[in-house]
């Protein structure tokens, strides 16, 4: 058993909550049994025998984490960029997706995935994989020996999809369902997946029949299971889901109507929902999402990439949305969720002045919380641990980055350091990763 007690030693750097920017600087980070015991300007007496690593000189910051990236994209990145969100998905993310039906496809696709997943900057992801049950057990077995926290789900589609990709109907798909939760079920007891659990995962409303739908909210409700979805991301699919639920009031409100948005009144405690985009959700929509504590996933690079829009990120912050970022791989192109930190900065000023809107723009410390801290709370919400942060307690997910390089002529603070790593970092910067105290990468 490897040893998570220990301390480093470094230029400390987190947020408290979506304000408050904590920096502390030649400090004291303890690990204690892979958890954070606090940040300490000097060493309390109980810790003096714990090994002290030196990253004097670095800075020291939560791992960050990633709410929605889809793994069988990561292949075809950066490819078929001129396509609005349901022509791309017909010609290039459905036909990519048939081919992890081969379990040879999907090791090397998924190898080089993971391989990479590790190397930068995210130590936690929400992930969807394909239709395919060994595929997606596969993915979560590489993501588990990785030492990465995942919650993956293999998808869920019944209709409006090519014949290569469809599940043959809800008792099919359903069924399927079962049997891959079975066989995550047993890889998380005993000396199983310590780090990895599944997530049901309809694909959006448009490739779900309303039977589906319903058998999902059953399992959900049954197994105590988390949820993603896509919401309310592109004109034209909205348009359709008006069509296929005309009776829901709304795209939100349908998944309500199946029991796959967010707690019922009667089931507080029911593992939370997150839905990627949510571009057009009007006030009503987030307010629904307010209510229910539903996460929203933001993924501008995505949004742009696919001309879907910039969503109102200030409204979900105002009204009490729970929110983090994604990649959206491979909607959006960079896995790096300090990209998106940059990109929803970007957006948001364009919003700002496009839409001629009294709307502040995101600040450094609101992305850095969305993509540390934010997104962390789903995974607390999921019982996988507090993340995204060094308040005692949380686990001790973190990154060491050796940013000279990307230093000044002129003295920075450790705050003008974090927004030079946020814009300008790359993975050679990450001098160490560790994840739940295991040091995981360099
Ligand atoms: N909606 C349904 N499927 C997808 C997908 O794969 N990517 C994005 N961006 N939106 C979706
Ligand atoms: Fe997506």
């Amino acid at each position: 058993m490897e040893n998570r007690n220990f301390i480093v030693q470094g230029d400390i750097c987190w947020c408290k909550d979506p304000q408050t920017l904590e920096t502390r600087a030649g400090a004291f980070l303890v690990c204690a049994g892979g958890k954070s015991a606090g940040v300490f300007s000097r060493l309390p007496e109980q810790y003096a025998a714990f090994p002290l690593l030196d990253y004097s000189g670095r800075l020291i910051i939560p791992g960050l984490v990633d709410l929605h990236i889809h793994a069988p994209q990561f292949a075809f990145r950066g490819l078929g960029m001129d396509l609005e969100l349901l022509e791309w998905l017909e010609t290039r993310a459905f036909p990519e997706e048939a081919k992890y039906r081969d379990l040879q496809y999907a090791r090397r696709a998924y190898g080089l995935l993971v391989e990479h997943l590790k190397k930068g900057p995210n130590t936690r992801l929400v992930i969807f994989a394909t239709v395919h049950t060994p595929a997606t057990l596969l993915l979560m077995d590489l993501l588990e020996e990785s030492g990465l926290v995942s919650l993956t789900g293999k998808v869920n589609m019944d209709r409006n999809s090519p014949d290569i990709l469809r599940e043959a109907g809800a008792a099919a798909s359903l069924a399927e369902t079962g049997e891959w939760l079975e066989a995550c079920f047993s890889r998380n007891s005993g000396s199983g997946y310590k780090n990895t659990r599944p997530i049901l995962t309809p694909r959006f409303i448009p490739s779900c029949s309303d039977e589906l739908m319903r058998g999902l909210g059953d399992l959900r409700r049954k197994y105590r299971l988390p949820v993603q979805s896509h919401l309310s991301e592109n004109k034209k699919e909205i348009e359709w889901v008006r069509k296929l639920c005309p009776e829901s009031g709304g795209y939100g409100a349908a998944y309500d109507g199946f029991g796959l948005f967010g707690a019922a009144a009667d089931a507080p405690s029911a593992a939370p929902v997150v839905m990627a985009h949510c571009v057009w959700s009007d006030e009503k929509e987030i307010a629904l999402m307010a209510g229910q504590g539903v996460f929203a996933a933001h993924c501008p690079q995505s949004n742009t990439n696919l001309s879907s829009g910039i969503a109102p990120v200030r409204h979900f912050l105002e009204a009490g949305v729970p929110a983090g970022l994604g990649s959206d791989i491979a909607g959006g192109v960079h896995s790096s969720i300090f990209r998106a930190m940059v990109d929803a900065i970007q957006v948001s000023k364009l919003r700002r002045s496009l839409l001629g809107l009294d709307e502040k723009a995101l600040s450094m410390e609101e992305v850095f919380y969305l993509g540390t801290a934010g997104g962390g709370a789903f995974f607390e919400r999921c019982g996988m641990g507090r993340a995204g942060s060094f308040e005692p307690g949380c686990d001790f997910d973190a990154l060491v980055i050796e940013d000279t390089d990307i230093a000044a002529p002129f003295g920075l603070s450790i705050r003008e350091r974090l927004e030079r790593t946020v814009y300008l970092s790359e993975e050679r910067h990450i001098t160490a990763k560790y994840v739940r105290g295991r040091k995981i990468s360099r």
